[in-house]
Parts: structure tokens; sequence; C-alpha cells
């Protein structure tokens, strides 16, 4: 079996590498033998995903001498609270982690953020690994150190850059997820082609069959596509100080769109309207052409994603909500905008009038 495909986050002394093939979570005894052999690890797990993939985990971590405890959740967003947090760094307390144990985060995005923010804070830091089962926390969350946790008054409104040791991926664990998930995993799929690779935009045009299918050989190659694509952002601008924001693209509108929808539209499918904003809103000051901005909403269409909020929002009320962001620095519009296929810019102080107008065309 093949167990290396890795890849390299080069962040000088807290580099790390990316491991992605099918079938390595039955592997992990080797791959976290340098990380894990003979140390404490606290799993950190939601309700859902224990019972599929954590026996797996922990015989893998048994074979290397590693004592485990585990943390599970209830599944979803809901519970990607502070209390949840410190309640991950408490067990970790009673299951005697010291500072020289690990965090091991098994599951999407929201148990990556909360695991890795608890690995932040406990003992002033700890290391801890990434275990993404969900395409979204693949291709974006565990990869770039954003860890964090929501608050009543908002989205991932606290949390710290905390880099992972390792990230492991196995995309055959893709196969128990709601394909509701693996479609909006797809949105940020789509989006990597747009901003940086107008190749890989193309090579997922061109394979849609596969797309849908969960092609197993595909998956692992786009997969590790959009980590490298993640990884040289981030290896540049760890921090978001600039060029990082690119990976933004059609979240400032998706995320006033769920905001607005009270969360009922999912994340995947906010960004996936948010991108298709963009382009028009780009076609419209003259960036991109008409074209160019429906050769993006076609293939979001053959993924099953919309391009089009249901009916019911509102264009100055999304507005609205976009200067609510806490992106959105010192209340001056900045939006990604696309410049051709895998080129954006970070566009600042757009009038308010010519962002509406292009939102109220995608709210119709
Ligand atoms: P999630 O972690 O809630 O997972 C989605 C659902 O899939 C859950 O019900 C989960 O139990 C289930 N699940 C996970 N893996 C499964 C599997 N293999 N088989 C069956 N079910 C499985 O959500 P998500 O969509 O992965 O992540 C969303 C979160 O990620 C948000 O909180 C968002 O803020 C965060 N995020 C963070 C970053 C970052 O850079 N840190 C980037 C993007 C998103
Ligand atoms: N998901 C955006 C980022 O990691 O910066």
């Amino acid at each position: 079996m093949k167990l290396m495909e890795n890849l390299k986050v080069q962040l000088e002394e807290r580099s790390y590498d990316i491991i992605i093939a099918a079938g390595v979570l039955k592997k992990v005894n080797e791959v976290l033998a340098d990380f894990a052999a003979a140390r404490r690890c606290l799993i950190v797990t939601d309700s859902n995903v224990q019972p599929l993939y954590e026996s797996t985990l922990k015989l893998g971590l048994a074979e290397i001498g590693a004592e485990t405890a585990d943390y599970v959740y209830p599944a979803g967003e809901e519970h990607k609270t502070p209390e949840t947090v410190v309640d991950i760094c408490r067990k970790g307390v009673r299951s005697g982690l010291d500072r020289k144990s690990l965090i091991v985060a098994l599951g999407g995005g929201v148990c990556g953020d909360m695991a890795g923010f608890a690995a932040a804070m406990y003992m002033r830091g700890i290391g801890f690994i990434q275990i993404p089962t969900t395409l979204l926390s693949m291709v974006d969350s565990s990869v770039g150190g954003k860890t964090g946790t929501d608050l009543p008054e908002g989205k991932n409104l606290i949390g710290a850059f905390w880099q992972p040791q390792i990230v492991v991926i196995d995309p055959e664990t893709l196969k128990t997820l709601p394909a509701e998930e693996v479609c909006c995993g797809l949105a940020e799929v789509v989006k990597y082609g747009m901003i940086l690779d107008e190749e890989f935009f193309s090579l997922l045009e061109k394979n849609i069959d596969k797309l849908k299918s969960l092609d197993m050989g595909f998956y692992t190659k786009i997969i590790r596509r959009c980590c490298e694509l993640k990884a040289e952002v981030v290896s540049k601008d760890e921090r978001e100080g600039g060029l990082r924001a690119i990976l933004n693209y059609g979240h400032t509108f998706g995320h006033a769109l769920e905001l607005l929808s009270n969360f009922e539209v999912a994340h995947g499918k906010a960004v996936s309207m948010g991108m298709a904003i963009a382009a028009e809103l780009a076609a419209d000051t003259g960036r991109i052409s008409k074209e160019l901005a429906e050769r993006q909403n076609a293939l979001l269409k053959k993924l099953d994603l919309p391009v089009k909020a249901p009916a019911g929002f509102d264009a100055e009320e999304v507005y609205n909500a976009m200067m609510q962001d806490k992106k959105t620095l010192g209340k001056i519009i900045r939006v990604v905008l696309p410049d051709a296929i895998g080129k954006v810019s970070i566009v600042k102080g757009l009038e308010k009038d010519i962002v509406t107008k292009a939102i109220r065309k995608c709210c119709e």
C-alpha cells in the first residue's frame, strides 16, 4: 500500500506534513508513530463520527503505545461553543494530559476548530493532530491553523492560530458522509479552481461523473490539489495579513446569507451563492465577461450547488449583514472578485449601489 502522498505546509519551525491516502486511517500507527508513540492522546470527536472511526484510530494509537481517552460531543455547529472547548480541556485534565500530550481531532470542521482551540489553550499550548472526515475539513479547515469557536453573538469570534503537527486525510471516510455534506464540500473545491488554478477548474468540469460517484482515485487527487493550493497560500500569509483573504472568495456574501437564513442555508450552499454574486459583481464592474461568470455557475449547477438565493432574501439586508462581518474591516467593504478563472483580486470600497445590484440579481 502506498501510504505517503505527502505535502508540506512550510512555516519554518511550525511546518507540517499533510498525508493523503485512501485507507490511511487503518495505518495510522505508521503515520503517527513519530508524533504519538508512548504519549497520552485525547481524541476529540462527535456523536456521528465516533461509532464509525474511533475504534480504528484507538487501535492504531494503541499499537504505538499511546494511551488514549476521548471526548465525544453531540454532532452539530450548535455545539461549537466556548463551553464545549472548556469541557475538552477539563476532560484533558481528568485524563492526565500533560504538556507533552496530544489532542487528536477526528471529525469535520467543527471538531477540528474546537479541538485545535483547546490544544492552543491547554497548559498554554500542546500539540494537536488533524484527522478530517468531511470534504470541507479535508480541503479547507484542517489545513492552515485557524482554530476557534462560535459565540452567541456570531460565528468563529474567538480562536487562535495554532498549527497542527500533522494532518492525516483518508478519503475513504467520505463514503459514510451524507451526500449533502459532500455536495457542500464541493463548493470549496470549486473555489480553489476559481481563485488559483484554471487547469484544476477544467479538470473538475471534465469529471462531473467522478465527482458525483465519489470516485476515490479522483477525490484523492483533487483533495491533494486543494491542500497544495491552501498550503501555498498559508505558507505565504499565515495570519491573513493580505493574500490569505482570497480563500474567502464567495464567503463574505455567503456568510451574510447564512446568517439571514438563521443557518438554514448550509455553509457550502451559501458559499456557492456567494461565488455567483461575486462573479455577477465582477461582470457588472467590467472585470470579467458574462460568459466567464456563466462558466463558473454552470459548474456549480452541475454539482447541484445553487447560484440563486432562495426567495425572500432582500439585497439591502444581505448588504447590511455583510457590513457586520468581522472581516469587513473598519466598515470599508472588501470583497474577493474574479479577474479570470484561476485569478482573483481583493477589491475594497465598492459603492453600495453596485454591490446591492449584483446581490439583487442573485436573489430573484
Ligand atoms: P461538521 O464538523 O459539523 O461535520 C458535518 C456533519 O458531518 C456532522 O454531522 C458530522 O457528524 C458529520 N460527519 C463528519 N464526518 C463524517 C463521516 N466521515 N461520515 C459521516 N458523517 C460524518 O462540519 P463541517 O462542514 O466539516 O465543518 C464546518 C465548520 O468548519 C464550521 O464551524 C466552520 O466555521 C469551520 N471552518 C473552519 C475553517 C478553518 O480554517 N478553521 C475553514 C472552513 C470552515
Ligand atoms: N478558510 C479560510 C482560511 O483558512 O483562511
